[in-house]
């Protein structure tokens, strides 16, 4: 069955609505035409026994949105067309609503301009975009502390080993010029090293900010085996504060590789350090902490550390790679965490075996770089 004309009247009504749409229609200069529909008068919480008048819509204006406005209008109505307005209402009981309006704009007799329009009330609409920006807005805050987090737990854990260092070169230096008839040149030395340490701390500085932060790696072409003579002096002071011994097995005539010497010097010494530290928190006797490099399977360049203290503890497997995992009082958890994402970084894996006969060994692979022709 067709509705009848009343019908129509009706579901166009119920439409708008359901819609919170409401029209209107005046004329510029006001000659005393004016409609509003039922729904207008409702979302702008205006009287239903008040005439329709646009001034009235104005003066309820957001201060905020009226200048905008008034200037749209009046560029509007020297002209025809559409002119779409989106503003705040402030309704008497003092409730903003976001109105969104659309007008088209006739030359109609006698000079006056007749605008026909629709108020769409996207209040609802407005308030869900704005706390869908607010939880943006906190999940950008909450996710730039934990990259700041991040950050600072990095530095201080990768910064440990360089500061301890430099104590140890500092005291050494002051048992130096306690002797009767200082050795200058074991000074001169130690002094040495203090500063090519503070140097690495700086560049460790620099380079963890820089692979927390933007991902950023600065690749050169090296040979592995200088990257593991670069830090022997670090290496040779954990294998001698665990009293064990330190053994470089590195393979000759190895094809160059294309990483962040900086950051793979940083695994290595990670690696050590846990082996020596494998021996001291165990109360070992002296063991060996071997540094390997070979060609893997796969013709890349394989860089292993492996000693023969006690392996992993039961169960520790499936978690040494998490970050904050550790099993030592004053340990972070984070070296081998860092060290992994390092060599992920280098499209490679850090993996760990038990060591034959005892022991732990963690082995990487780095990329070979292309060869020049
Ligand atoms: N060579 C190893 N022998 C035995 N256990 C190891 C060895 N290397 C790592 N582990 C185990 O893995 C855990 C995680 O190592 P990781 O380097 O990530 O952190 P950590 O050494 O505990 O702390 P941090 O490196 O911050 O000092 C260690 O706590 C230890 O239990
Ligand atoms: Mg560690």
């Amino acid at each position: 069955m067709s509705p009848t004309p009343g019908d129509a009247q009706d579901l166009l009504r119920e439409a708008q609505e359901i819609a919170q749409l409401g029209n209107t229609e005046f004329f510029v200069p006001d000659n005393g035409v004016n409609y509003w529909s039922p729904q207008v008068y409702r979302m702008l919480g205006i009287d239903p026994a008040e005439a329709p008048s646009h001034v009235r819509i104005f003066s309820g204006l957001h201060p905020e949105d009226r200048d905008r406005c008034l200037i749209a209008w009046s560029r509007a109505i020297r002209g025809t067309g559409r002119l779409d307005l989106s503003y705040r209402f402030v309704r008497a009981d003092g409730a903003v609503r976001h109105i969104e309006a659309r007008y088209r704009l006739s030359r109609a007799g006698g000079g006056n301009l007749r605008a026909v329009g629709t108020l769409h009330d996207v209040t609802e609409r407005k308030d869900a975009e704005e706390a869908a920006r607010r939880a943006q807005a906190r999940l950008d805050e909450v996710s730039r502390l934990a990259t700041l987090g991040e950050i600072a737990a990095g530095i201080s854990h990768e910064l440990n080993q360089p500061l301890a260092a430099i104590t140890n070169y500092a005291r050494a230096c002051e048992r130096l010029l306690a002797a009767p008839r200082p050795d200058h040149a074991e000074i001169g030395a130690a002094l040495g090293e203090i500063a090519a340490q503070a140097m690495r701390a700086g560049e460790i500085i620099h380079r963890l900010r820089g692979m927390v932060r933007h991902r950023e790696t600065h690749r050169t072409v090296l040979a592995a085996n200088d990257l593991v003579r670069d830090v022997l002096s670090l290496l040779e002071m954990d294998a001698r504060a665990s009293h064990s011994s330190l053994r470089l097995d590195l393979a000759p005539g190895l094809p160059q590789v294309l990483v962040d010497g900086v950051q793979i010097e940083q695994v290595i010494v990670n690696l050590v350090h846990n082996a020596a530290e494998a021996f001291t928190s165990s109360n070992e006797a002296a063991g060996e902490i071997v540094v390997r490099t070979a060609v893997g399977e796969s013709g890349q360049v394989e860089v292993s550390v492996s000693d023969n203290g006690p392996g992993l503890a039961p169960g520790v497997e499936p978690r040494v790679f998490e970050p904050f995992f550790t099993t030592k009082a004053e340990g972070t958890g984070l070296g081998l965490a860092i060290s992994r994402s390092i060599l992920e970084a280098h499209r490679s894996q850090l993996s760990y075996q038990a060591n034959e006969p005892r022991g732990a060994r963690f082995t990487f692979t780095l990329p070979i770089a292309p060869e020049l022709s």
